[in-house]
């Protein structure tokens, strides 16, 4: 049989390298808690429908490298109801009771969609749907009569005799030939009915970003009424099914936030910009990426990107043949894409395409002109660049990116913006915001080749001396973990010097358990950094190995 590996593009994180995630995911909840940010998780897969109307349906990610799926088909009760009643009234003389409609709410509650009806006017007979024979169902049904004849429900009711009067009759209809479980049905008689009852399709994305699922849910919990301005972080898989290559991976993880709310919260103030990019520049600079470049652009109002769309399709038309064919086909259906084109060849025609910046409206030229006096006044460096509109379409005014010369051709370590119009794009009240999302596979490489990750080493490794030791030295693993330190536990089967090599590789300190050490509770232990060795009390283990290694003891 041929081996199993983990599928292209993604990858298994083992230690030590997890370490350093862990580390970076420390640092940056920390720093989000003092910028009083609060956690957001939202699901990994999401209807298709967000990404298309808020990333775009022309951007690449959209358009090339989304996981879609249609989501399996659904039974529909409706249908079956629709379907059931149909034959009913029209082959069998069913009457529907449709004048108690409170009732019918009420018992509702108890998880079967429940009808009222009659071919006897005298004897009342109730109907109940669902998938399958499951207990629920019939024990739902059973409650649900019982409920119709207390006086609770009764007093909903315009008609209570006639609900007393309702007989014994208790059905409940399944689709044929489904399975049914194995249920005591009492005197629930069972109808099963023919035919096929589901629901269309549903198209279902694991989440290429998170700023369009943000949004969704500011939606769904109507944050907006709180009117605050609401600060999100998140951390999490994403997935887009690009070119793997280093840097680039079809499972990878974002570390981001946003910060979205009404207007009159605050959340189109161009302060908001800069205290994002202030902070940014705070974290890398505490992860230990100092050696950043910030890079920004204005992309302007929807209208004004309207407008350079349209002065950018007229400049393209005699130039676009002369360019890739993506650029040919980016020139008709989304000419801003075309300042994204990483071709050699066309650098130099891009070059010569009209900027931005001219078709700003006053508005967001001050807009822009705020961010950046913000910026310079709280000594965030940045670098202007003309070209960055970036690859999704919800952007509006001021975009970034942070890059770093480490990580070779997909250099940005992180990159976002302003999405003023994208709550009402998704169907939502107007709620500018502006976010970002750090790539964490970048974090990682960059951190990598700066070297600046410390071996991780634990502060004891336990060596028993023969097999018959190996409960005590469990026993002492058990003691010092609870005293707070880290614990390698060796094996009584290994020699002393594989037990020494180990532990070399692996901790500070080796303590050696032997019979005597058991017997007088004084234990050997080596400090591997100065190579002093030293007899010390049981007692006092755990406060000696907590003390750093350079200290003599
Ligand atoms: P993005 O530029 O598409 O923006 O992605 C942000 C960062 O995610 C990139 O700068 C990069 O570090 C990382 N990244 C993207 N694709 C990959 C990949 N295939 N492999 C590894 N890392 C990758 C967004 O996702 C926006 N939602 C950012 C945002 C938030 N804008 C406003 N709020």
């Amino acid at each position: 049989m041929s081996t199993l590996k983990a599928v292209r593009g993604t990858r298994d994180l083992l230690p030590p390298e997890t370490a350093l995630w862990n580390r970076i995911e420390a640092t940056a909840r920390a720093v989000f808690a003092r910028y009083n940010f609060g956690e957001i998780r939202t699901p990994v897969f999401e209807d298709t429908t967000l990404f298309s109307r808020s990333v775009g349906e022309e951007t690449d990610i959209v358009s090339k490298e989304m996981y879609t799926w249609e989501d399996r088909e659904r039974f529909d009760l409706q249908s079956l109801i629709n379907a059931w009643t149909t034959v009913q009234v029209k082959e069998k003389g069913f009457v529907i009771e449709s004048a108690i409609p409170k009732v019918l709410q009420a018992v509702d509650k108890f998880g079967v969609k429940l009808i009222l009806g009659r071919r006897n006017p005298e004897r009342p007979e109730f109907v109940a749907f669902g998938a399958k024979v499951t207990r629920e169902a019939v024990e739902g049904l059973m409650d649900a009569k019982q409920a119709l004849r207390t006086k609770a429900i009764l007093e909903f009711s315009a008609d209570a005799d006639y609900l007393r009067r309702f007989g014994p009759g208790l059905r409940l209809v399944v689709p044929a030939g489904l399975p049914a479980e194995d249920i005591e049905l009492g005197e629930v008689s069972l109808e099963e009915f023919p035919g096929q009852f589901s629901k269309s399709v549903q198209s279902l994305t694991l989440r290429p970003e998170n700023t369009a699922g943000v949004v969704r849910a500011y939606i769904e919990h109507k944050l907006g009424e709180t009117g605050q301005l609401q600060k999100l972080y998140y951390i999490g898989p994403q997935f887009r099914r690009e070119r793997p290559q280093k840097g680039r991976y079809r499972q990878f993880s974002q570390i981001g936030a946003e910060v979205i709310g009404p207007p009159h919260a605050g959340s189109e103030s161009p302060l908001r910009d800069a205290e994002v990019l202030e902070m940014l520049a705070t974290l890398l600079d505490e992860l230990g990426i100092t050696a950043w470049t910030l890079e920004i652009n204005s992309v302007g109002s929807s209208a004004d990107r309207e407008r350079y769309n349209q002065t950018l399709r007229e400049a393209l038309i005699p130039l676009a043949p002369k360019m890739c064919v993506d650029c040919q086909r980016r020139a008709v259906t989304n000419p801003l894409r075309v300042l994204d084109c990483k071709v050699p060849e066309d650098q130099p025609i891009i070059e010569t395409l009209p900027k931005i910046v001219d078709s700003l409206d006053e508005e967001s030229k001050k807009h822009f002109a705020a961010v950046l006096a913000a910026l310079d006044a709280g000594g965030v460096p940045y670098t202007r660049n003309h070209r960055l509109v970036r690859g999704l379409d919800y952007y509006t005014r001021t975009t970034f990116e942070f890059t770093h010369g480490g990580l070779g051709a997909q250099n940005a370590l992180l990159g976002g913006g302003r999405y003023d119009g994208l709550s009402e794009a998704i169907g939502g009240p107007k709620a500018p915001g502006i976010g970002f999302a750090m790539g964490e596979d970048r974090l990682v490489l960059t951190l990598q080749s700066l070297k600046s990750a410390p071996p991780q080493v634990v502060d004891a490794y336990i060596a028993p001396l023969g097999e018959s030791l190996n409960p005590a030295a469990l026993a002492l693993a058990r003691e010092l973990r609870r005293a707070g330190l880290s614990v390698e536990l060796g094996d009584g089967s290994f020699r002393l010097k594989k037990s020494f090599e180990a532990a070399d590789k692996t901790a500070r300190r080796i303590v050696i358990l032997g019979e005597d050490e058991l017997q007088s509770a004084i234990l050997t232990v080596k400090d591997f950094s100065t190579g002093i060795q030293t007899k010390v009390p049981r007692a006092e283990l755990a406060a000696h190995l907590a003390r750093p290694s350079e200290l003599k003891s």
